[in-house]
């Protein structure tokens, strides 16, 4: 894994430029990203351009040895541009045009400012395509950031109600398969249709989810065409979009197949203390960030591009943007280094080199001080860098034949660095060490925005949330997790995990049939899943629509609850499991594993392939997880709420997000590649809160 940093040349004197390229080069850096926000700086005036500033910063920073990763400026059009076309604004839900003085104001349905995007990625990529610094574009910043997915104007009304035209052919087919006899919502013709806003109760969900679909599309399409011009003239660079957390407004996959690697910016204690709604997780990990948190995103993102995937933006210290921004425990900056490698991040990317004295984030922190003094992070940083050398100058075969019992392996750091010689580019960032899962979650966005139309687990319950609470358990059974698309190979996973797959989709029925008969995989539904159309509505068959062919289950009732009514199962071995927020009433052949007070079943499986009807609490589900990757066949040990390992290569790396100590002679046993006697290859067997263990796996 290289490590690299977000510089911004434009906000610094030019004299500066080499000190800063000098200086990251000490830190360990390897990659710079550049250029995402400097519209206004390199046409200060419509078709007045000076590109020969940021030649200059790219020849200063190849000139040190560092590879460059060019930003299209297009998330922040100068203020010349809004003369031109005052109309490309986008407009929020209460009809306020979201003006300009910040960033992302443009409406992805604009063709006058895509044409606009297009001629200065083109301009950029004929001047800087072939630079040999330049290994990587990245388009945009973070589409969708500030709520900007979905714009309400009139030519995001135009595009939709063209889309809904290809889309159905006839205002007929449309009125059929949104349903909209149901209270005379039916239209005669495309351009009587609305976007689903501001109506007077709820907007039809086929409406609704029509939109969605149609606002993916336009960023997907938005993003394509930038694509296609770098491409052309930056042949053999990787093409890379930076994805958020906790982000689900569009489709990432449908975007991802455009682009060579996902990235993402990782902050992880702005996530936990902005979208955690539990006390207990904001309390204990305030200064560390939920030990599941990046890790989901993670493995999501490598679920994107083929297993490519880097963190663009990494929090190095307190942020500026969420309720709190606590400073980070003294360690996390290289733990949370330590485990996107584990991951299999190529690139780990921090946020931002310098912070700054002027403008928005003036309270987010840098590598360095506003005043040009290193900050905690670099430290840190500089510690990851010389491990990540020292580690990549061991040889595994030897550690093998050592190992177990040669405690010289302790002291790691004698062996020589593998330095990187000044001046040399790097060519392309491929090749982090290989991530095996057992365990796929199918993660499906489509089906996310199915169950957020209506929510079916009442208004506490997260669609997404839940997929988290899935993947932290199996996190906690020292599993690891690939969280892919429904379209993705099910090939070599012994458990499927259908979290969010609640479109009725019989390609996906057909490659699950086909992973259980011949590989034997379990399957397991989670509640929801096949119980609508894509075009919104409850399958003939009733739910789980196609999915039924997996095992016979009918789905005759649903309800909601709030998160304190606890309803408990209990089965024939007495083992019994609480659920709350949604439970789902089964028509079925098969004898369910468990019944409810009420004699509900819960749980239903016919040879390995399970219809998990409630949602579980979170000790229910840690222990039906348990039972799963039994079944499944997969090891495991319950690491408790905040020891976590992940398997990379030959390796595996334990993190500690715990206040207390743990032994890992005690905690792992001589479970997950670990005895006594495992020799250490970084840390200790006392692994310290917000401390990392490396040792080479069996
Ligand atoms: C990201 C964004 C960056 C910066 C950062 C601050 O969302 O891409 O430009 O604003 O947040 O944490």
């Amino acid at each position: 894994m290289k490590t690299g940093v977000c510089y911004y040349p434009e906000h610094w004197p030019e004299e500066r430029w080499a000190q800063d390229a000098a200086q990251m080069r000490e830190l360990g850096l390897s990659v710079v990203r550049i250029g995402e926000f400097a519209w206004s700086r390199l046409e200060t005036r419509d078709g007045t351009l000076h590109l020969d500033w940021l030649q200059r910063a790219i020849d200063t920073l190849h000139a040190a040895g560092l590879s460059v990763v060019l930003g299209t400026p297009t998330a922040t059009p100068p203020r010349w541009m809004l003369d031109k076309h005052p109309d490309m604004l986008a407009v929020d839900a209460d009809g306020r045009i979201r003006d300009f003085g910040s960033r992302r104001h443009y409406c992805f349905s604009h063709e006058a400012y895509l044409a606009e995007c297009r001629r200065i990625v083109e301009i950029l990529a004929r001047r800087f395509g072939q630079h040999p610094a330049i290994i990587a574009w990245q388009t945009d910043n973070e589409y969708g950031c500030h709520s900007t997915s979905i714009s309400y104007s009139g030519h995001a009304l135009a595009a939709f109600q063209r889309w809904c035209e290809a889309r159905y052919g006839t205002i007929d087919l449309l009125n059929d398969a949104w349903g909209n006899v149901f209270w005379s919502m039916e239209y005669d013709n495309f351009e009587q249709i609305g976007l689903p806003v501001g109506n007077v109760t709820e907007s039809n969900p086929s409406h609704q989810l029509a939109f969605w679909r149609f606002s993916s599309n336009q960023i997907a399409r938005f993003n394509r065409a930038q694509c296609d011009i770098i491409r052309e003239h930056s042949p053999g660079r990787d093409v890379v979009h930076n994805f958020m957390g906790n982000f689900v407004e569009f489709d990432h996959h449908e975007v991802s197949r455009d682009l060579d690697v996902a990235t993402w910016d990782n902050y992880p204690l702005g996530f936990l203390t902005r979208d955690n709604g539990d006390a207990t997780d904001q309390e204990r990990y305030l200064r560390t960030g939920h030990p599941d948190g990046s890790a989901f995103h993670h493995d999501l993102y490598r679920g994107c591009c083929n297993g490519r995937w880097w963190v663009m933006e990494q929090q190095p210290g307190p942020v500026n943007w969420a309720p709190y921004n606590p400073a980070p425990l003294a360690g996390m900056v290289r733990l949370w280094g330590w485990e996107a490698f584990a991951h299999g991040a190529e690139l780990m990317s921090y946020f931002r080199w310098r912070q700054a004295p002027f403008a928005q984030e003036q309270t987010h922190t840098g590598l360095l001080l506003s005043n040009g003094d290193a900050d905690v992070a670099a430290t840190e940083l500089a510690d990851l860098n010389r491990e990540l050398a020292d580690l990549a100058s061991f040889s595994v075969e030897e550690l093998r034949r050592e190992a177990p019992g040669d405690a010289s392996l302790d002291e790691p750091s004698t062996a020589e660095p593998a330095q990187q010689a000044p001046n040399e580019t790097i060519d392309r960032l491929l090749g982090a060490l290989p991530v095996h899962s057992d365990i796929a979650i199918i993660f499906s966005y489509a089906g996310n925005a199915i169950q957020d139309i209506q929510l079916p687990g009442g208004s506490t319950y997260s669609p997404l949330g839940f997929c988290q609470r899935v993947h932290s358990a199996c996190r906690q059974w020292g599993a690891n997790v690939d969280i892919i698309a429904p379209t993705a190979p099910l090939d070599n996973y012994r458990l499927v995990l259908v979290c969010s797959s609640t479109e009725d989709d019989p390609d996906l029925v057909s490659r699950l049939k086909a992973a259980h008969q011949q590989q034997q995989s379990v399957i397991v539904l989670f509640p929801g899943t096949g119980s609508r159309s894509s075009e919104y509505r409850i399958p003939d068959s009733l739910p789980p629509g196609h999915f039924e062919q997996l095992l016979p289950v009918q789905i005759i009732r649903s309800e909601s609850l709030p998160t304190n009514e606890l309803l408990s199962a209990t089965g024939s071995t007495g083992r019994n499991r609480r659920c709350s927020q949604w439970r789902e009433e089964v028509k079925s052949p098969v004898e369910p594993r468990m019944h409810f007070d009420d004699q509900w079943g819960f749980h239903y499986e016919q040879q390995g392939v399970h219809y998990i009807n409630a949602i579980p609490d979170n000790n229910s589900l840690l222990s039906l997880l348990g039972e799963l990757l039994e079944e499944a066949g997969i090891a495991g040990r319950d690491l408790g709420p905040w020891l976590r390992t992940q398997r990379i290569g030959p390796y595996r790396v334990a993190f500690n997000f715990g206040a207390r100590p743990v032994e890992l002679d005690k905690e792992l046993g001589s479970l997950l590649d670990f005895h006594h006697d495992t020799p250490l290859l970084i840390g200790s067997r006392t692994l310290e809160q917000a401390q990392v263990a490396v040792w080479v796996a069996e």
